[in-house]
């Protein structure tokens, strides 16, 4: 039989979404911090969701949700507050915390190693861009296994490297807030070296380790069969999936884009070194993907990630309140598609999610109807592409709780728990019992 009868059902977080305690027990600052405080922008994640401080009460949420997995990730800062020197041992303790919390629960941890927040001191440094910044991954890597290999096997070393390299070091509108095309690209291929050495180091240290990178994925159709936009279309596929998914299934970079950034003098030509792609090509054990939304590329598209539908609340129907179209056979197209070309031994979907901002009703409940709409019918992609024998065997709905949405703050709800950011008080939305149901009814076994 092709798959194991056990199927992986979890919720996901990051630390600097839902943390807080952002300089307590000694730990240093992020570029996610330095971001947010530098332009005033409120909410930030000095307190975020509180979870530092309310762990075991989380602890006790993920357990009533039924979940057999909880994705996280670190913050690399409250381990190495300065990214490279002596290591924090409160850091470490708390995730020890964490981490012990969830195996006495029943619950798998599945770590990430970088969601985004590196630390300040490695950016006036020079960051992603930076070729040292591989050894400083791995070096994080390293004290990272040191401590948890006797009680992590799941890792995920990097997240989304795309929406980190472009919309923090080609848009500015993400930390560290560059704007330069050629160090988004820098920071693309350390992050991506820095991964396939992140495998080398966990697998080396943890034989038994199932270890993965969550790439996000964005679906892309023409608008139309003009040929302008077909040609956009598998353009921006280059630059926003190919460029990312083919590497890492050792296909080395795709030659239409390699050709398209070296004749508009975007790609530096010292960066590619010998023996790069053969590291990122490292084998993972699974591919993670992230999957939120589709987009239609007609000719005018510009080469970035962008809305089409209205942001706002109520959603428009058809989207979720960050304006992203709702698609669910755009995912399983996907997944197909990551079967067929890059045929990874297994995927996990370790994010999928949507943003409706319900909250308490009278009846003090939160009647999340489209939010279920949604998960349900991203699940049973899941479950028709088990059906057709692709090895798709976990499902992280994005997120367990309402959490900072980076710089849209709390406006934007994914949690299958509601927070009320005044009082941090927690309530299951009808999403999370759904959820738990769900769990419980199980993913179907297919046949042969
Ligand atoms: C993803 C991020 C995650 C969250 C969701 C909505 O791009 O990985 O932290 O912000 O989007």
């Amino acid at each position: 039989m092709r798959h194991p009868p056990d199927f992986t059902w979890g919720v996901g977080t990051s630390a600097y979404q839902i943390e807080g305690a952002w300089q307590s027990d000694g730990k240093g600052e992020s570029i996610w911090d330095r971001f947010l405080h530098d332009r005033d922008i409120e909410p930030n994640g000095d307190v975020a969701c509180d979870h530092y401080n309310r762990l075991e009460d989380d602890l006790d949420l993920l357990e009533s949700l039924g979940v057999n997995a909880y994705r996280f990730s670190t913050s690399w800062t409250r381990v190495l507050p300065d990214g490279t020197g002596d290591v924090n041992m409160s850091g470490l303790e708390f995730y020890d915390r964490l981490v012990d919390g969830l195996l006495a629960r029943g619950i798998t941890p599945w770590l990430t190693l970088y969601h985004w927040d590196l630390p300040q001191a490695l950016q006036d440094a020079g960051g992603w861009a930076e070729r040292e910044s591989v050894t400083w991954f791995t070096r994080y890597t390293q004290v990272m296994v040191d401590h948890f290999s006797d009680r992590v096997t799941n890792w995920i070393t990097i997240n989304e490297p795309w929406v980190s390299s472009f919309l923090g070091h080609r848009d500015g509108i993400f930390a560290p807030g560059e704007q330069n095309f050629s160090s988004a690209l820098r920071a693309a291929h350390h992050q991506l070296v820095a991964h396939g050495e992140s495998v080398r180091v966990i697998h080396e240290a943890i034989p038994e380790a199932k270890v993965g990178i969550a790439l996000d994925c964005r679906p892309a159709m023409p608008a139309s069969d003009a040929t302008a936009d077909l040609d956009a279309t598998v353009h921006f596929d280059g630059f926003r999936n190919r460029w990312f998914f083919d590497p890492v299934f050792g296909k080395g970079y795709p030659g239409d884009l390699l050709e398209n950034y070296t004749s508009t003098d975007r790609l530096p030509d010292d960066l590619i070194l010998p023996g790069d792609l053969a590291t990122i090509a490292e084998p993972i054990d699974f591919c993670g993907i992230n999957y939120y939304t589709s987009i239609r590329i007609d000719r005018s598209s510009r080469e970035e990630d962008f809305s089409e539908g209205p942001v706002g609340s109520p959603a428009a129907p058809g989207y979720t309140e960050m304006g992203w179209r709702i698609d669910p056979d755009a995912l399983g197209e996907f997944i197909r598609r990551l079967h067929d070309d890059w045929n990874p031994p297994s995927i996990v979907i370790t994010e999928n999610g949507a943003s409706f901002s319900d909250g308490p009703g009278p009846d003090g409940q939160v009647h999340d109807e489209l939010r279920i709409e949604y998960l349900e019918q991203h699940i049973s992609q899941i479950e028709q592409l088990r059906g057709e024998g692709i090895p798709v065997d976990g499902y992280f709905v994005w997120s367990f709780l309402d959490n900072l949405e980076w710089v849209s703050g709390f406006a934007q709800r994914f949690g299958l728990v509601h927070v009320d950011h005044t009082t941090q008080a927690r309530t299951i939305k009808e999403s999370g019992y759904w959820y738990r149901d769900r769990i419980a009814a199980g993913m179907g076994i297919p046949a042969g």
